[in-house]
């Protein structure tokens, strides 16, 4: 299990969660963050602070929202488990499901 990142950040990359991971799981794609699934140790640590609400525990991930599990997943079928978000940075590319989504302008 894991904590996702789903619609919400899409557009807004507010980024509070980065400074809460304990072990730098959350990637920055192009238009939203992603959290690896094998990485996340569950603490919940970024889930509070999101200002948009984004971040649910994969159980409780709202029904609309779903599919942002497997496409936090999916955005590591290339890139693996790279052992932290830092060294990486900004990753040039969106998971197909957040790349469909309409430009949201942040409130
Ligand atoms: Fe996105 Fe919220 Fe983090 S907007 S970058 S999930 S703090
Ligand atoms: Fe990281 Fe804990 Fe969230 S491991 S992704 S801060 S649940």
């Amino acid at each position: 299990m894991a904590y996702v990142i789903a619609q919400p950040c899409v557009d807004v990359k507010d980024k509070a969660c980065l400074e809460e991971c304990p072990v730098d799981c959350i990637y920055e794609g192009e238009r939203a963050l992603y959290i690896q699934p094998d990485e996340c140790v569950d603490c919940g640590a970024c889930e509070p602070v999101c200002p948009v609400e984004a971040i649910f525990y994969e159980d409780d991930v709202p029904a609309e929202w779903q599919a942002y599990t497997q496409a936090n997943a999916e955005f590591f079928t290339e890139l693996g488990s790279p052992g932290g978000a830092s060294k990486l940075g900004l990753i040039e590319r969106d998971h197909a499901l957040v790349a469909a989504q309409p430009q949201q302008t942040p409130a």
